[in-house]
């Protein structure tokens, strides 16, 4: 080890994720280790036993976590397409909506969302049930192992059923609340993945040298990310996108006292004229610019975050680098969006790189906390 500050706590890898002996090196790396390789992006951990080594269990997280990242992305663009986003008639058939009796109605209905989207959504969605469960069964059975964590799988698990049947109950996309839901319990379930594939197959190197504090800095770093997320969905839900097309301004400040209360109000449900198009006011604009402002403290936190962790050892600097370059490119990626009149590409990958932001953030914590169940 390089540096003499730093201690990498000796744990046993769970079964499955340690290189027990030589021969077993030897072998040829299974082709789902590709994604594993393609996530040292992320988390360029150099001494990740997973990229070497093979069996259900860690084939089951890296399968689950690459699906869970598709049916992100893919929810993201159907929800975005169905909106209106990139429609004939832009701004006219943005936020259409085709009601039913009783205030129920469809987004898909009015726009050309296409089918294989759907069709791909609910294959990976269903497969990605199968992979939690499996995870789920596996670690209760490898419990007695003193590294395998059990109740990690068990909430990924409630998750994974509780956004089940939010997508398949789900009664409107007039209720903001449901697409809040399906964004942030989306993306949390990213992240719980995430932290599971880290906790199982990394050594984690405690480094004595880092600056005091950068734990929880790095935790409230994961907080700040995951409500900005929240703050961006509560955007998309609430058809807010077009309500301020100015920058850095939204034509004047909307906020009253009202306004705030009505715009954060989770129990709102959306109003829609006899076309079907939702009716947006002050409301939205104040959503739309309170994430505008909550990028800028992303923005401000994280880089400092950055600065502070880059002053830690060589995989630290690494891992503050990544999170540095998504940091920037995120509230640009914003801007740009707004700029071109909302391209659904460039959302679609507004969404991405927001999942990678806090996956990046997650591994930044991941390094710098003591293993343990
Ligand atoms: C770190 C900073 C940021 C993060 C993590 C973030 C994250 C997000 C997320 C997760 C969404 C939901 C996308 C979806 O519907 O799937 C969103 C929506 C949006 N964001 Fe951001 N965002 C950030 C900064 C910005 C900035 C600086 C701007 C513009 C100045 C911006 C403009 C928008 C707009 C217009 C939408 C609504 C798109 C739509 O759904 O119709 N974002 N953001």
């Amino acid at each position: 080890m390089n540096n003499p500050t730093a201690t990498t706590i000796d744990r046993t890898i769970p079964p499955g994720f340690g290189r027990t002996n030589q021969a077993k090196a030897c072998h040829r790396a299974p082709t789902y280790l590709f994604f594993a390789n393609a996530m040292t992006l992320i988390s360029p951990n150099t001494h990740s036993p997973l990229a070497r080594t093979g069996g259900l269990y860690p084939l089951l997280i890296h399968l689950a976590l690459a699906l869970v990242f598709m049916v992100v992305i893919l929810s993201a663009y159907l929800r975005l397409a169905g909106s209106g986003l990139g429609c004939m008639d832009w701004p006219e058939c943005y936020a259409v909506i085709k009601t039913k009796a009783g205030g129920s109605g469809s987004l898909a209905a009015m726009h050309l969302v296409p089918a294989w989207a759907t069709v791909v959504h609910r294959l990976t969605a269903s497969a990605l049930g199968i992979a939690v469960i499996g995870i789920t069964l596996m670690s209760i059975q490898r419990r007695k192992h003193p590294e395998q964590p059990v109740l990690l799988p068990i909430m990924i698990l409630v998750l994974t059923i509780l956004l089940s049947l939010l997508g398949y109950k789900t009664p409107s996309p007039l209720l903001p609340w449901v697409t809040l839901c399906n964004l942030a319990g989306g993306m949390a379930m990213l992240a719980l993945l995430w932290w599971l594939r880290q906790r199982s197959a990394s050594p984690v190197m405690v480094n004595k040298a880092h600056p005091r504090g950068l734990r929880l800095g790095a935790l409230i770093g994961i907080v700040i990310i995951f409500i900005q997320i929240s703050l961006g969905a509560w955007v998309s839900a609430n058809f807010a996108a077009t309500a301020c097309t100015d920058i850095p301004g939204c034509g004047g400040e909307p906020w009253t006292a009202v306004s705030l209360r009505e715009s954060f109000d989770l129990t709102r449900t959306l109003a829609v004229m006899p076309n079907g198009k939702v009716v947006t006011g002050t409301a939205e604009k104040v959503i739309h610019m309170f994430h505008r402002g909550g990028a800028l403290v992303v923005l401000i936190y994280i880089v400092w975050l950055c600065w502070r962790a880059a002053r830690g050892d060589r995989l630290m600097r690494r891992t503050a680098v990544t999170l540095f370059v998504l940091v920037l490119l995120q509230p640009l990626l914003g801007v740009t969006t707004i700029a071109m009149n909302l391209p659904i590409i460039a959302v679609t990958a507004h969404n991405a790189i927001a999942a990678l932001l806090l996956l990046s953030a997650v591994n930044l914590f991941h390094h710098l906390a003591p293993t343990g169940k």
